[in-house]
């Protein structure tokens, strides 16, 4: 069993659908902690309903990301944390996480990658008029959502869905997927640590 820390910045809905995907289904991981960088983050409210420990790293309380990051990691340890998921993180990693955690981060992206990188990927999609998007997970690495693509999904746009509709479904599309993905990406670990 793979124990993850899921790292989150806002509303929390992957964040409890991992988890409660891994209780109701054996998905080979076990969320141990949640960490988050933002005080009001709702993540933190359904950390506590889920029973799930949280912690809140005020980026403003280090002097640099590096200090940050070294903090991050002694949690991390303490938890002995094996996987990192990230969550709707709004935060580049730097080296002290990727060198501690290599292969070993996963982040969920709302687009289909190499479309509409880096923030308001939905919005942009939506102001664009493509006819079609979709959700992204990938390995993490020093660039933005430029990471080793493990899966993606295409989504076809509705004409006559909102930006809120598409939201929606993006959401729906992501809920579908993380928890499977990770069950194929700790499964096949384990297959291989078996021999
Ligand atoms: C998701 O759309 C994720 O792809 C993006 O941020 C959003 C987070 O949503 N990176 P939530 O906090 O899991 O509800």
């Amino acid at each position: 069993m793979v124990t993850v820390a899921v790292f989150a910045s806002g509303a929390g809905s992957n964040f409890e659908n991992i988890v409660l995907a891994s209780q109701t289904e054996n998905l080979g991981y076990t969320v141990a902690l949640l960490i988050v960088d933002k005080e009001r983050a709702f993540a933190l409210e359904r950390a506590k309903e889920l029973k799930i420990p949280s912690y809140y790293i005020n980026p403003r309380d280090f002097t640099t990301k590096l200090a940050m990051e070294k903090q991050i990691v002694s949690i991390l340890q303490e938890y002995s944390i094996d996987y990192i998921v990230l969550a709707g993180y709004m935060r580049i990693l730097s080296e002290t996480l990727l060198k501690q955690y290599p292969n070993k981060i996963i982040n969920i992206h709302p687009s289909y990658l190499p479309e509409f990188p880096g923030k308001n990927s939905i919005e942009e999609a939506f102001k664009t008029g493509v006819k079609q998007t979709g959700v992204t997970i990938h390995y993490v690495d020093s660039g933005i959502d430029t990471g080793e693509i493990i899966s993606q999904e295409r989504l076809t746009i509705d004409s006559s869905w909102s930006l809120n509709d598409l939201e929606k479904e993006i959401h729906f599309l992501e809920h579908r997927m993380y928890p499977q993905v990770l069950k194929k990406i700790f499964g096949e670990k384990d297959e291989k640590s078996s021999y």
